[in-house]
């Protein structure tokens, strides 16, 4: 199994005895590396956005302040935690298919950046609760276009979606947003397809973006403020997952982002790159220890303290189609020479973490580490069901270890 974490296994080591599991380990210098390599491929043309769906841990957050410029927010919750810790409003933009009323008016009364809209009767509510509150409220609007290429996990447009606001009728909603008093269309917004590794489908899948910002800007003789581009940078979960070359993609668009800044009409635009789990996935990881092993019909068993409940996306229950393997290993290393299922504590057959995973012999009390985990982790699993304990939180840091627990 290839091994991302040589030089931290130490570090998961001390963690997992000194703070107990199952638990999640953030290395902030690996959130680091990869900032600075964004900076490097898309730095000349994007401000980053860190959607904080993906690990909205308190510490994560106040770590990104001042090193990331914006945050996108998906709740009234998120909202109250990003401005808890330190973030301002004015950084924020507000995505969200079903957004309630006092989600938006709150948001607007704290003086929210950007309301991103994805219907036209959230546009209508909006502008009412502008009104009300005596204020214009920034909108983004997102667009859903009719074609996401092929090479993304997960698609929010191409086809009937709950997202934005479909380009077919883009044109009319637009004008109608335009025309209301309590809101100021700062610019648009597109995310419609997420965790990819093809520079490809990338690239191509901005083009679109691109044409539709264009399209819909000269249709209504609109010069933005903002653009913000939905990523769709993915990471390799899985064995033989490649490894995302950002700079590839950066290659790739170049052309068009700077014929794009080359327009008079987006001469002055902000780029926005909205991320999440490209930003932090690779650079957390889950250790889950071995509570007991057993061998039924033939097949070598290991049972963890954390599974689903801890970890629903390595369970392959978060939008998975094909249950395959997160990348794993032993804490310690050593030769695999076992093939074990490895499972988490639930009374369910569902709470099954690997399926004939190649490790050293495991025995009680051994440690797995499973790679890729730093986003959609801890706040995406059900730590309720079964009520066994929640998994902790860590923060390594120059190989400082500190327990960052909710
Ligand atoms: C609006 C929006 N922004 C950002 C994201 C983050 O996606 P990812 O973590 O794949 O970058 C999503 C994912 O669903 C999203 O819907």
């Amino acid at each position: 199994m290839r091994q991302p974490w040589p030089e931290l296994d130490p570090l998961l080591a001390a963690a997992s005895e000194r703070f107990g599991t199952p638990a999640y380990l953030y290395s902030a210098d690996r959130i680091e590396a990869r900032l600075a390599r964004l900076g490097i491929d898309f730095g000349r043309w994007f401000k980053l956005s860190y959607a904080m769906k993906a690990n909205p841990n308190p510490v994560l957050l106040r770590w990104l302040l001042g090193r990331v410029p914006m945050l996108d927010v998906s709740s009234l919750g998120e909202v109250r935690l990003a401005l808890a810790n330190g973030w301002s409003a004015a950084d924020l933009s507000f995505t969200g298919p079903a957004k309630r009323e006092a989600e938006i008016a709150e948001a607007i009364a704290a003086g929210i950046g950007d309301i991103v809209l994805e219907s036209l009767d959230e546009a209508d509510l909006a502008n009412r609760l502008a009104i009300a509150a005596g204020v214009q409220q920034r909108v983004l609007v997102r667009l859903a276009p009719d074609r996401v290429p092929k090479g993304f996990g997960d698609q929010m447009a191409g086809r009937c979606s709950p997202f934005g606001i479909d380009v077919e009728v883009a044109e009319a909603a637009l004008r109608h947003i335009a025309a209301l008093p309590g809101l100021r269309i700062s610019g648009l917004h597109i995310y419609s397809g997420t965790q990819s590794l093809r520079p490809d489908a990338i690239a191509e899948n901005w083009r679109i973006f691109i044409a539709c910002f264009q399209q819909f800007c000269v249709a209504l003789d609109m010069t933005p403020e903002r653009l913000v581009f939905g990523s769709g940078l993915g990471i390799p979960y899985h064995a033989g997952d490649t490894h995302l070359d950002t700079a590839a993609v950066s290659a790739a668009i170049s052309p068009d982002l700077d014929a794009l800044r080359a327009d008079p009409r987006f001469g002055a635009t902000e780029l926005v790159l909205e991320l999440g789990r490209h930003l932090v996935g690779e650079a957390g990881v889950f250790l889950t220890r071995v509570v007991r092993t057993k061998t039924s019909r033939g097949s070598r068993i290991a049972l963890c303290d954390g599974g689903l409940n801890a970890h629903l996306a390595a369970t392959g229950q978060f939008g998975m189609v094909l249950r395959r393997n997160y990348m794993l290993h032993r804490v310690g290393g050593g030769e695999p020479t076992e093939v074990v299922n490895l499972h988490g504590p639930l009374c369910t057959s569902i709470d099954k973490l690997a399926t004939g995973a190649m490790l050293p012999p495991i025995a009680e009390g051994d440690v797995i580490a499973i790679h890729a985990s730093g986003a959609y982790g801890a706040s995406a699993s059900p730590a309720g069901f079964i009520s066994h304990p929640a998994p902790r939180e860590i923060w390594a840091e120059h190989g400082h270890l500190s327990d960052i627990t909710r």
